[in-house]
């Protein structure tokens, strides 16, 4: 496992971290809890100390289950990162309205209306219930999940250096965020931003994988695999349930996932050559991405967790990378979107 510290914080994070979202089973067809904490203990064995969870995945379920995983293990050897800013259990409306949702996935008729609430005393309300859920007294990284524009960035701002004055949290950085916010944020503090990245998805590296290396702000990749598309392992034939966020996914539908088996069959021939998977081939395409620092990855089960982990290990020749840009360059454009609206 290589390691890295999260920007100019002398937080020492792997640089695989295991995104924990699938293991709230919140739009992803439900998770089985024991599998979820075998899968935990299994990336931690396997050298990853960073593990990215949220209020959100599965209202609380998914910081509750890293809070049992990681009871025996040594806390000081972990990075537990968390986020605030989405709200399901206001009372009164506040920020930005974002979806509706049930306890299974996002529905326009959902028990609850999640928003997205930076303000300072919800901040401060959402720390107490995760280190309540994590059990344990320190959040390593907090992050916003989302940004809105109800509430000053400089209130936010403000209170996430405070937090981080008084010990509740170590660190902290925005997910989702525009240029102009990252680059605030980083002046004010930050040390790492959250985006969805991937062969896919390679939006910021218009602008805002330079404002990190230029920053010193560590880049969290998240979905990394394309929630597991990139991997090959999604065929034609996979039926997804109807709460699993890929039955809905333009991207998912039969038309695309064949497209990309297609492209990732050209690749097949350089994954073999490292006697790899595909899913490690893309998870060190992704380090390899100049200003990537950290790929979250999304893991479900004890093979997956080493897998993962394992991918860090291994090394793609410049030609290499090329080869894979090249099979894969023009599929974002001829595969759907990652939406509808839902967004994690
Ligand atoms: N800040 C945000 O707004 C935001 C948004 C999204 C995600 N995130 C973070 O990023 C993390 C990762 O993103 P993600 O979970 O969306 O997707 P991902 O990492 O792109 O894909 C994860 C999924 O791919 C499959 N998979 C993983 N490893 C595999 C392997 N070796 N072989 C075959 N299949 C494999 C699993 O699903 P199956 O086994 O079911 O196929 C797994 O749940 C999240 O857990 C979360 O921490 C943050």
């Amino acid at each position: 496992m290589q390691y890295k510290c999260l920007g100019n914080s002398d937080i020492f994070a792997s640089r695989i971290a295991l995104g924990a979202w699938a293991i709230g089973g919140w739009m992803w067809g439900g998770q089985d809890d024991e599998d979820s904490i075998r899968t935990i203990h299994a990336a931690i064995d396997a050298g990853i100390n960073f593990i990215d969870t949220a209020p959100m995945y599965g209202m609380g379920h998914s910081e509750t289950v890293v809070g049992k995983a990681i009871a025996d293990r040594p806390r000081d050897g972990l990075v537990i990162a968390t986020k605030c800013g989405m709200r399901w259990d206001l009372e009164q409306p506040a920020g930005r309205a974002f979806f509706r949702t049930d306890d299974d996935s996002i529905t326009d008729d959902g028990k609850y209306q999640v928003y997205i609430y930076n303000a300072p005393e919800s901040i401060r309300y959402e720390v107490e219930q995760s280190l309540k859920r994590l059990n344990t007294d320190y959040i390593d990284l907090l992050q916003t999940h989302w940004q809105e524009q109800t509430t000053p960035l400089e209130d936010t701002l403000k209170v996430l250096n405070d937090l981080r004055d008084e010990g509740k949290i170590r660190a902290f950085g925005p997910c989702n965020a525009t240029p102009e916010q990252l680059a605030q944020y980083a002046d004010t503090g930050a040390v790492t931003d959250q985006e969805k990245y991937s062969l896919l998805d390679r939006g910021p590296e218009g602008e805002l994988l330079p404002i990190c290396r230029e920053k010193n702000v560590a880049f969290l990749a998240y979905s990394p695999l394309a929630n597991g598309l990139l991997t090959g392992k999604i065929g034609p034939d996979r039926v997804f349930p109807k709460d699993d966020l890929r039955a809905q996914r333009a991207r998912f539908s039969v038309e695309s996932r064949q497209l990309v088996q297609d492209a990732l069959r050209k690749i097949q021939p350089i994954a073999d050559g490292h006697d790899c998977t595909l899913a490690q081939l893309i998870i060190a395409w992704t380090l390899a991405q100049p200003g990537v620092t950290h790929p979250l990855i999304g893991a479900r089960n004890i093979q997956q967790a080493q897998e993962n982990a394992a991918a860090a290990d291994l090394a793609l020749s410049e030609d290499e990378l090329r080869q894979i840009d090249d099979a894969c360059g023009d599929l974002a454009e001829n595969i759907g979107g990652s939406g509808p609206p839902v967004k994690s």
